[in-house]
């Protein structure tokens, strides 16, 4: 029988595919029927449907080189999901301990915009040559509800994930005449991933908003609707949707995927 969302021989690159919310995008994907590439900086911690190959993404040429090696091997790149990301829960100032180490720093700031921002963008453009002659493709961006919000204590990654969104926006008008759709996805809460479950993330985000991690956790599902968190799958179920044909008419926009957590 087929299926209602048909991947079969899509060629999909899933950066940060290792962990959390890309390694359930690269599962679903497979099962789906796809030819899914991991492209990570961290080797899977067990084996999926997806193939590894391993990619600092932060650097363009390691990015570039990813992309003409798939290219030269399947002939095809029919979407890219830019998902991998990092979150340093920082204070602009701290004032119970100034310059202390959850106070932003020039390292901490350099690392989330060129993991969350500036690779995505140099993934996008070396998918988007290969893209442009056939036609056709798909570029996800895993944004976050945080980027539309703001959120004390995460300012600096909440603006990687506006900067995301935008630039959902921007490159969709450039690349809809080559029939290239670009959408970005915005998660609320979910279930715990390498990034949310890590104790230095947790530790930091308590001390920036002046609680403990327990509060922080007892307080999620209260937060959110729907009443509870949100499932790795259910944001990769959407990712495969908008990936497929099914989703044909759909780009340039942000898609929310909270539980009604934000419903901007
Ligand atoms: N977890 C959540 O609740 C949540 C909510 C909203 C948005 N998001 C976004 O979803 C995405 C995935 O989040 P997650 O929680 O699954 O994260 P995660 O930390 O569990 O996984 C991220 C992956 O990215 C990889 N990565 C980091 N730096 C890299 C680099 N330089 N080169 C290649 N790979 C690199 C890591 O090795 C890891 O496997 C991120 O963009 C995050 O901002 C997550």
């Amino acid at each position: 029988m087929e299926q209602w969302v048909e991947l079969t021989g899509r060629v999909v690159i899933v950066t940060g595919g290792s962990n959390g919310i890309g390694r359930a995008i690269c599962d679903s994907l497979s099962e789906l029927g796809a030819r899914v590439i991991n492209a990570d900086i961290t080797p899977p911690v067990k084996e999926g449907g997806a193939e590894y190959l391993p990619c600092d993404i932060t650097k363009k040429g390691e990015t570039e080189r990813l992309v003409e090696d798939v290219f030269g091997r399947y002939g095809r790149i029919d979407a890219l999901v830019n998902n991998a990301g990092v979150n340093r829960a920082r204070l602009l100032v701290d004032t119970k301990e100034p310059g202390s180490k959850y106070e932003l720093s020039e390292t901490d700031y350099e690392a989330m915009m060129s993991v969350n921002v500036k690779s995505a963008v140099f993934m996008a453009q070396a998918v988007a040559r290969r893209m442009i002659p056939c036609k056709k493709g798909v570029i996800i961006n895993m944004s976050s509800t945080s980027g539309a919000r703001g959120s004390a204590g995460q300012c600096i990654y909440a603006a990687t994930k506006a900067a995301l969104s935008s630039f959902t926006k921007s490159i969709a008008l450039e690349l809809g005449k080559y029939g290239i759709r670009v959408v970005a996805v915005t998660p609320g809460i979910n279930e715990k991933t390498a990034m949310t479950s890590a104790d230095a993330y947790m530790d930091a985000l308590a001390y920036t908003r002046n609680t403990t991690k327990e509060a922080i956790d007892s307080n999620y599902e209260a937060s959110i609707p729907l009443g509870r968190l949100g499932r790795l799958r259910e944001v990769a179920d959407v990712v495969c949707y908008l990936i497929s044909d099914r989703a044909s008419y759909i780009t340039g926009t942000v898609l929310n995927v909270s539980g009604g957590k934000t419903t901007d």
